[in-house]
This record gives C-alpha cells, structure tokens and sequence, in this order.
C-alpha cells in the first residue's frame, strides 16, 4: 500500500524523493507528496494521480533542502485529493503515514477541545495535530512522537520531520514494516528494502513497536516500552537492478515469463534429491489436519492445495479467507498445522489470523516471498516462496511457485504418514520436475493466447468454469481478469452451473472451461455441452486428447501439454495470467498499477 521514503542526505533531496518514490509505485497509489526541511522551515508539494503530476509540479514551483519525506498514497480515509495527500502538516510537523490510526475521531474531538480542527478527510492529520499539539505544550520532538504513538491504535508506519531540524526523522512501527538504511554521512528510511536499494545495502528492520530517531550520525532506537533497543544491520540483496523490466513492457510479463525458472528453483531447494524435503518441525506424523488462511490470489493457490492434502496425503485440510477467518474465532484442535500464505508477508487479515492461531496450533507456519516481513518473522517456522521479487500488483510467479511448494508438502506429508511409498513420493517429484518445461511450452503459446484474449476482451462479463484443482485455476482466472482489464468476470465450479448461473447463459457469454483429460474431463464437458446447448461461446482450455474429444461447437481451443492432476493447476494458471494480461493490453488499462488496488494491503 502507501509507499513512505525518508532523506537526510548532503544533496538536494527533492529528485531523489520522487526517484524513489518511482520505485515505490508497484505498492499502489492514488497521489503523492514530499516534504523537505530547508533554513529551517518546513515546505511540501503534493499532486493526485501519478508521480509524473507531483514532477510537473516541482519543474515549475521547486522544493529545496537537504532533509525530506515523500510518500505514496493508496486512500482510506477520504478520496484521493491533493488535499488528504500526505505529508500532513500541523505547525512544526509534518508526517507520512503507512496504515490506519482507528481511533482518530476520538483523538480529534479531544484536539478540538485544545482548538485544534482538521484541514483534510484523513485519520493521519491527527497524528500531525497530537504531535504538534503535544510540542505547543513544551515537549521536544522526540517527547512529542513517544507521547503521539502511545496514544495511537491501529496499525501503522510513520515517518516525521520537523520545522527549524534539518537533522532528525523520527520513525515509527506498528504493524506495517519500515527500514532504516545507513549511507556515507547520509541516513534513509524506506517502507521497504525496494525503496532504499539504489541508496544502501546496510538495514535495519525496526521491530514493532519500535521508534527510531534518525540522524545524519547515526540512528537510535527505542522498543514498545521505550527501552533502549539494539536492532541487527542487514546486508539486503535487492540490488537496483532487480526491478528492471528486462526489456518487457511490463513486470507483469516479465515475471510471467519467468516462473519456468522460478518454478525450477522451488524444485531445486524443496526436492534437492529427488524426494521433498522440508524442516523437521513439519512432522505430518505429529499431524492431524491442515488449515490454511490466505487472501486473495493466495487464497486460490490455499484451496488448490486442499485437494492435494486430501487426495494424496488423506489429511483432512480446511482453507478459509483471512478476512472471514480472523473473526470466526474458529475452533482448533491440538494437532494442527496452521499455514499462512501470502506473497508480501504483510497483509494485515493475514497476519491478524496469523496471530490468532499462535499458541493454539501444533505449529504455525507461512509460506512467504519477502523473507524480512512480519507473516515470515512471526510464523514458527517460515517456508520461502522463491519467486523473487514480484512488483506487478497482479500476482503471477509467487501463485506458481505457491502450488509448486504445496504439492511437495503435500506428497511430503503423503509420505511421512505412510500414505505412500518412497516410490510413488518419488514418481510425483519427477513428475513436477517436468513443470518449467510444460511451462515453457504453454508460454509459446502466447500469440495464440493473445488472440482469444482480444476476442474476449469486448465482452462486459466473462464466465469461467472448471472441476477440481481446475475449480481454483477458474476462481484464479476471473481474478486476474477482472483486476487487470476491469472486465466483469465470475468463476464456479462446473458442477454448480445448473443451481443458478446456467440463468445467464446466452449467445453473448464467453464462457472459458478449463479441463484437462483428467478423471473428472466427461464431466467437465457434460456441463460444457448444457452451455453449448444454449449457444454460449466456450474458450475450451484443454490438453490434445481433450480438444479431440470435445472441441466440437467451442468458439476456442487452447491446447496445452498433458499435464498430471499435481502439475495441471500449476500450467493452467499460465493461460489464465495471459488472457488477463493480453485482455487489459486490448483494453488499455494499466497493467502493472491496476486502479484501487494495491501490492501489500497491510489495511484490514
Ligand atoms: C491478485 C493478488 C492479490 C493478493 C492478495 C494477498 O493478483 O495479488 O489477490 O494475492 O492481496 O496478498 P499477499 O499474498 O501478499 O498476502
């Protein structure tokens, strides 16, 4: 979500601001500001939509100063105006914020009896306004932030500044991560190691809880209690040139294409010698039931792997949303295995339901992509994704890597319990291990993918179906399309298309299956053939001896490589991300920034 970068630097701050603001874009945002602390007076620039409007803006009424904030916003509270965009100022303070402050209203009508009223929609002006409030009452800036969060509830990231300090940012964590990056007489702060990569491989991952007063000096650090904090400097990897398109027009293709040797190394560090291998914590014989919570994209890979669990390890597995999860208070039994998946490792339900489960599961686990981030740090035990760094909001590479390591934890867990052999452990693995180049090989696909998806993308609302683990691979393709070209789109499991949706079936209805000749195929085509039988215009998305058998009345075949019921999910998902990808170019939506969304939504 919000993108929040902090300068104290020897130069002119204003261009690297919105330098890094640039590199903060793929989190999502809706306007964007910086503010800078020049002779002692603080100033700011702010400008709804994209940073190009904020750079048009400093060309013809420039901000100096050597010591400066900037921020991203994604709205919460109040619409995307240049007014409610950060920083927020308030006398001699001013802020960026990551996160909701849940109490604000309440903190508001205590200011206004102090005669303090608010200027903007936004629940982050309060946090300015109790600052400068609790300065006007004669505490210094670092008195006036430790009094500020302590008074604060939510979940959030903050960042000041102050008027007549050209030395000191005052950071802070709660819920959402910040970094603090060390350069030459120069000190950053970031949202993320992405923001602060140009500038410094050395970081300091704040704790929660904790404030940090930054200097050109050095930094200090204080927890939740206002001990004096000694925090780890972290070498990151994320070099600059990490998050460059590689000559692709967009990172969502980019990182499509590169899920053959993403995928390759899952198998690679999970499978190393032809068996999976995972912890010795993950003791499936210790095991009596998987849940697994997720959102999202997350979500799909969560309920594709149940029926991995049940069919081939027979270990009765439960997937639930995070959002419903958090709040169901679910019971659980001992001799569970919690397993929490998400990409960016900060989704607020995520971590919420993460937390719930602490203590009360045999073990709780994640399954993560950023390896720094609060999901990885609080899991008993954290389980790398391996996809590199995904900046598309659009997840393409972690989804496939996602399925690729729950498939080997499930024949993993197959095995420990005895439900297979050695051998058949065995057979998956070199199974999977055809992946990247089944993949490879549906990816020279494209022209052909593309074609269908410019057929599709007229249509105002497009119908996926599938059974099984093709039922997840349907849910998963509305999503894509739907977030990428905006185009109305719903997904059921094919079996269900008679209790309702068959209502909506005409001759104007794409309809796109997906059926593979596994053992659920005649079925999958029965309910194709009632959509056929109402003149609905089926994209069927199949393997050859599929399309043999049923192509005939399909407006569309697609046909991919034979793919086993373990692999099929995986490649099918590939067909899926490039009718979304191809659909939105033909509608000539933004692709990698799609509209409302953001990467990592650490608001609940
Ligand atoms: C869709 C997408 C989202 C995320 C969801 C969870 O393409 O990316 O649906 O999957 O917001 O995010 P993570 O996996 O970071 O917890």
């Amino acid at each position: 979500m919000c993108g929040i970068i902090g300068v104290l630097g020897d130069h002119e701050v204003a261009p690297l601001l919105v330098e890094t603001l640039k590199r903060l874009e793929y989190r999502g945002y809706d306007s964007a500001g910086i503010a800078t602390v020049n002779n002692g007076v603080l100033d700011r620039r702010r400008a709804t939509g994209k940073l190009v409007n904020l750079s048009d803006l400093l060309v013809h009424n420039p901000l100096a100063g050597k010591a400066g904030i900037g921020h991203t916003r994604w709205a919460t509270h109040g619409a995307a105006t240049t007014g409610n965009a950060h920083p927020h100022s308030c006398g001699p303070v001013t802020v960026v914020h990551n996160g909701i402050i849940e109490n604000f209203r309440e903190l508001r009508a205590m200011l206004a009896n102090h005669g303090l009223t608010p200027s903007t929609e936004t629940d982050t002006e309060t946090v300015a306004m109790l600052a400068a409030h609790h300065m006007a009452q004669g505490m210094t800036a670092r008195e006036a932030v430790k009094a500020t969060v302590a008074a604060l509830h939510g979940a959030f990231a903050l960042l000041f500044l102050f008027q007549g300090q050209e030395d000191l940012m005052i950071a802070a964590r709660k819920g959402s991560p910040l970094a603090i990056g060390y350069g030459k007489g120069e000190m950053f702060v970031g949202s993320d190691a992405i923001a602060l990569a140009p500038m410094t491989d050395r970081v300091t991952y704040l704790e929660e809880g904790d404030i940090a007063f930054v200097t050109r000096s050095g930094v200090e650090i204080i927890d939740e209690n206002h001990a004096h904090a000694n925090r780890d400097i972290v070498r990151i990897e994320a070099s600059a040139t990490l998050i460059d398109k590689r000559g692709h027009k967009h990172f969502m293709t980019k990182e499509i294409h590169e899920q053959p040797t993403v995928v390759a190394e899952a198998l690679g560090r999970y499978a190393p010698s032809g068996l999976p291998s995972f912890p010795d914590r993950l003791d499936f014989t210790q095991i009596d039931r998987v849940v697994m919570v997720a959102c999202g994209t997350g979500y799909y890979s969560c309920l594709t792997a149940k029926y991995w669990f049940e069919q081939v390890a027979g270990i009765p597995c439960e997937v639930d949303v995070a959002s419903e999860f958090r709040y169901r208070e679910p019971p659980v039994t001992p001799r569970t295995l919690a397993l929490f998946v998400s990409q960016s490792g900060e989704t607020a339900d995520t971590l919420a339901a993460l937390r719930y489960m602490k203590d009360k599961a045999a073990i709780v686990a994640s399954l993560v992509n950023v390896g720094t981030s609060s999901i990885a740090r609080e899991a008993d035990l954290a389980l790398a994704i391996l996809a590199g760094i995904e900046v598309s909001v659009a997840s393409t590479k972690a989804y496939t890597n996602q399925l690729t390591i729950l498939a080997l934890l499930a024949v993993h867990a197959a095995r420990q319990r005895g439900h297979i052999s050695d051998a058949a452990a065995r057979a998956h693995v070199i199974d999977l291990m055809g992946l990247p180049d089944l993949m490879r090989q549906a990816l020279a696909l494209e022209p052909q993918i593309a074609r269908i998806a410019e057929d599709l993308a007229p249509a105002p609302s497009i119908l996926f179906l599938g059974r099984g683990v093709m039922y997840p691979t349907a849910l998963e393709a509305a999503l894509k399309l739907k977030e990428l070209s905006y185009i109305h789109a719903e997904a059921y499991a094919s079996g269900e298309l008679k209790h309702g949706p068959i209502a909506l079936i005409d001759r104007t209805l794409p309809v796109v299956v997906f059926a593979p000749h596994d053992r659920l195929f005649e079925k999958t085509v029965s309910n194709m053939q009632e959509v056929l039988a109402r003149h609905g215009l089926v994209t069927l998305i199949t393997d050859a001896t599929g399309a043999a058998l049923a192509s005939e009345g399909t407006a569309a075949q697609l046909i991919l490589p034979t793919a086993s019921e373990l692999c099929a999910p995986i490649l099918y998902a590939l067909p899926a991300q490039l009718i979304a990808y191809h659909a939105a170019m033909a509608k000539g939506t933004d692709i990698d920034q799609p509209r409302n969304l953001a990467k990592s939504v650490t608001v609940e």
